[in-house]
C-alpha cells in the first residue's frame, strides 16, 4: 500500500467542547461502559438487549466460545422478529408520522419521503405476499436491487416473515449473481426493471434473466418498476410487485424468531476465488447494530442521518436499514454518485435535507478533494454536526481534509473499523469521548477486546505492530459461513487458535489507539470495495487466451489500492493492445465494473519458488515501484523471470 497511508500523524484533535457538550457518551459514561461491559458482560448486554423488541426477552446472555468446534451464541433464549424493532414498535409509540427513509434519486429533482407507517404498510403487503408465493422461514432470497426504497422494503419483508435475505450488489456481473444465487440455493428473487446510477441505467431484470438461466432453485422472481424500461417476463416464474402488493393482505404477522436463527447472508471476499457466505443471525445483530448506531454517530431523536453506502454491503445493512430503523431514524438513501451531476452533488444534498450526519468512504474523500474547496464551498453544510468514515484505512491528508474544509473543525470525524463479518463497528472513536488522530480508528468500543499477535500467534504488548484480532466474542459477530462451518473455523479461527482474526494488520501507539495498515492476506481493498486476487485471477484464466495470471493490489491515489494483473498468454498468442482492451472488458464482464483492471502488464513468465508456489511478494513491490526492496530472488526456479517483469513494468 502506499505510504502516504501510513504516515505517522502525531496531531490529536481534541474533543471539541461542543461535541463534547451534545454528545450523551461522556468520557465517564464510556469509561463506565467500557468497564462494566468487560466486568459484567451479561449484565451490561443483557441491559443493552432492551434497545430492541423482544416477543420472548432473552435469559441466557453470553455463551461463546472460540476454542475448537467455536460456538458463538448470543440471547439464545430470546424470540423476535427484527422488523418489529425497526417498523411496529415506532407505530405503537407514536413515531408512526416521522419519515424513515428519505430518498434522494440519481436525478436530483427526484425524492421521496417515506414514513414509518408508510414503510410498515409497504413491508407487510411484500410480505404477505411472498408468504402467499409459498416463502417463509429459512427460505433464502435473493435481492438484486438498486438504491431505492424498495430494496429496504425487500430486505424488511424477507426479515418479517423469517426468510434469509441475500442482497447482492446491484454491480454484480450475472456471473456473480449466478454463483450467490447457488451457493445460497434461492428459492426466490426479488429486483427492479433497471437501477439508476450517474446518469446511465443498469439493466437489473436482464442481468437477472442471464443468471437465472444456471439456477433452477428460484421459483419466484419479484420485479420492482423502477425506470419503466421494457424487460422480459417469465410467465409463472416473474411477478410485477405492484400486482401481488396490491392483491396482498395488509396484515403480516411477524414470523417469531430466535435470537440465533438466521438473519441474512451476504457474500465477501476472502482468500480464495470463491466468495463466503457471511451468516449473521438475529438477535445479537440487531442488538448491535442498534447499540452501534447510536453511541457511535451520537445519534439523537429527529436528526437526519445519511450514510451513503449502498445496500449491496454490509455497510448498508447497518448503517442505511437496520442501524437507523431500530433507532427511529430518518434515514437517507441515495440513489447516485458523489460526481453526478457534478462534484458538489453530496454537500448540494446535504442542504437540500439539512443532514446532521455524514458517513461516507476514504475514496470519495479522496475524489472530491483532488476537485478544490470550491464545489464544497458552494454549499453551506450548517446542519452538519458529525462526519464517519469506513471502508479502508483513511490517510490524514484526507481526513484533515475532510475535518477542515467540509466539517469546517465544527465535526468529530469517526473513523469506524470493521468488516462484513463482525456485523457492525468494533473500532472507532465515540464522539465527545475520545480525542481524535487523523489517520487512527483510535479505540474498542465497550465490550471488543481487539489485540495484536505476532505470526505465531504470540500476544505482543504495548506500542507495536502486528496483526489485528479479536480475542473475546461481541454480539454481532458472524455466526458460520452458510453451508460451511468448517470454512469458518478454518478461516477465521485457525491462523491464530482461540482467536478471531480479521485479516487486518494494525499498529498500536503508546496511547493505546489502533491505526489499521490494511489487509495482510491476498485480499484487496480497491475504492473500498473489498475483492480477493485469486476472484479476478480466475476471472482472468477463464478467457481462451490466457495461461496464467497473478493479481496484486497497487498503490492508487483515490481508489486506495488498484488492481495489478500479470497476465501470461498461451503459447502462440501475441500481447496486444486489443486484447489488454479485451482483457479488461472480460474481467468486468466476468466480476463487474468494479474489478476493471488498472494494470495488466504481459509476463513471460512470473516468479516461481522450486516447488511451483507465486512469490507474490515480489509481485506486490514491482507493483508498487519498489525495485530497490525485492529482496532474495535466488530461490527461484528461474530468477531471470524477475529482470524482465521490472524492464516491463507498467504505469
Ligand atoms: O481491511 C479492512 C477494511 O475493510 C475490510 C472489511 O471490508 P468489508 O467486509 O467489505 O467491510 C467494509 C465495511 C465495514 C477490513 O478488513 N476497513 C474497513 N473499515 C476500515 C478499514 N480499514 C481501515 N480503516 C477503516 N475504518
Amino acid at each position: 500500500m502506499d505510504t502516504h497511508l501510513h504516515a505517522h500523524h502525531d496531531e490529536v484533535i481534541g474533543i471539541k467542547a461542543d461535541a463534547a457538550a451534545r454528545t450523551h457518551v461522556s468520557v465517564e459514561r464510556r469509561q463506565a461502559m467500557v468497564r462494566e461491559a468487560a466486568v459484567d458482560p451479561n449484565g451490561f448486554w443483557g441491559k443493552e438487549a432492551n434497545r430492541i423488541s423482544w416477543m420472548v426477552k432473552p435469559s441466557k446472555i453470553k455463551n461463546t466460545s472460540f476454542h475448537d468446534d467455536v460456538q458463538i451464541k448470543w440471547f439464545e433464549d430470546g424470540i423476535l422478529n427484527a422488523s418489529v424493532s425497526c417498523l411496529d414498535r415506532h407505530l405503537e409509540e407514536g413515531r408512526g408520522d416521522r419519515v424513515a427513509i428519505l430518498w434522494e434519486g440519481d436525478d436530483p429533482s427526484m425524492d421521496e419521503r417515506v414514513t414509518y407507517r408508510e414503510l410498515y404498510n409497504r413491508v407487510c403487503r411484500l410480505g404477505s405476499a411472498m408468504r402467499r408465493l409459498g416463502i417463509g422461514k429459512g427460505d433464502v432470497v435473493t435481492i438484486y436491487m438498486p438504491m431505492i426504497v424498495d430494496a429496504a422494503v425487500a430486505m424488511l419483508a424477507c426479515a418479517r416473515i423469517g426468510a434469509i435475505h441475500s442482497v447482492v450488489f446491484g454491480g454484480f456481473s450475472p456471473d456473480s449473481l449466478a454463483s450467490r444465487i447457488q451457493d445460497g440455493n434461492s428459492v426466490a428473487l426479488i429486483t427492479a426493471d433497471e437501477g439508476r446510477r450517474g446518469g446511465r441505467s443498469v439493466p437489473l431484470k436482464a442481468n437477472a434473466d442471464q443468471a437465472l438461466l444456471e439456477c433452477p432453485t428460484v421459483k419466484h422472481v419479484i420485479v420492482a418498476r423502477n425506470t419503466d424500461a421494457p424487460v422480459n417476463m417469465h410467465p409463472g416464474r416473474d411477478h410485477w410487485w405492484a400486482t401481488l402488493a396490491r392483491h396482498a393482505d395488509p396484515v403480516c404477522q411477524p414470523e417469531p424468531m430466535n435470537a440465533e436463527d438466521p438473519m441474512f447472508i451476504l457474500y465477501t471476499s476472502g482468500s480464495t476465488g470463491k466468495p463466503k457466505g457471511v451468516l449473521h443471525t438475529t438477535g445479537g445483530y440487531m442488538v448491535w447494530a442498534s447499540f452501534t448506531h447510536e453511541v457511535v454517530f451520537d445519534y439523537r431523536p429527529g436528526e437526519i442521518y445519511w450514510c451513503t453506502a449502498d445496500v449491496g454491503w454490509v455497510t448498508g445493512h447497518t448503517y442505511i436499514v437496520y442501524g437507523p430503523l431500530a433507532n427511529g431514524a430518518t434515514t437517507l438513501m441515495f440513489e447516485g454518485v458523489p460526481s453526478y451531476p457534478d462534484n458538489s452533488r453530496f454537500w448540494q444534498v446535504v442542504d437540500k435535507h439539512q443532514v446532521n450526519i455524514f458517513y461516507t468512504a476514504p475514496t470519495a474523500i479522496r475524489a472530491l478533494m483532488r476537485e478544490g474547496e470550491k464545489p464544497v464551498k458552494r454549499w453551506r453544510r450548517d446542519s452538519l454536526r458529525l462526519l464517519g468514515s469506513v471502508g479502508e484505512p483513511i490517510n490524514p491528508e484526507a481526513w484533515l481534509w475532510y475535518y477542515r474544509v467540509v466539517g469546517e473543525e465544527r465535526c468529530p470525524v469517526v473513523d469506524t473499523w470493521w468488516q462484513t463479518e463482525t456485523g457492525g463497528i468494533l473500532i472507532s472513536p465515540l464522539p465527545g469521548s475520545v480525542a481524535q488522530k487523523p489517520g487512527s480508528a483510535t479505540l474498542p468500543l465497550p465490550g471488543v477486546k481487539p489485540a495484536l499477535v505476532d505470526n505465531d500467534g504470540k500476544l505482543l504488548e504495548g506500542a507495536t505492530e502486528g496483526n489485528l484480532v479479536i480475542t473475546d466474542s461481541w454480539p454481532g459477530q458472524m455466526r458460520t459461513v452458510f453451508g460451511d462451518h468448517e470454512r469458518f473455523i478454518q478461516t477465521y479461527f485457525s491462523t491464530f487458535k482461540g482467536m478471531y482474526f480479521t485479516g487486518d494488520g494494525a499498529r498500536r501507539d503508546e496511547d493505546g489507539y489502533y491505526w489499521i495498515t490494511g489487509r495482510v492476506d491476498d485480499v484487496i481493498n480497491v475504492a473500498g470495495h473489498r475483492m480477493g486476487t485469486a476472484e479476478v485471477e480466475s476471472a482472468l484464466v477463464a478467457h481462451p487466451k490466457v495461461a496464467e495470471a497473478a493479481v496484486v493490489g497497487m498503490p492508487h491515489e483515490i481508489k486506495g489500492q488498484g488492481i495489478y494483473c500479470y497476465v501470461t498468454l498461451n503459447a502462440g498468442e501475441e500481447p496486444s493492445d486489443a486484447l489488454l482492451a479485451e482483457l479488461r472488458n472480460w474481467v468486468r464482464r466476468e466480476i463487474g465494473p468494479i474489478a476493471t483492471p488498472d494494470a495488466i502488464q504481459w509476463a513471460p513468465g512470473l516468479p516461481k519458488t522450486r516447488s511451483g508456489k507465486i512469490m507474490r511478494r515480489i509481485l506486490r513491490k514491482i507493483a508498487a515501484n519498489e525495485l530497490d526492496g525485492l529482496g532474495d530472488t535466488s530461490t527461484l526456479a528461474d530468477p531471470a523471470v524477475v529482470d524482465d517483469l521490472v524492464a516491463n513494468r507498467v504505469m
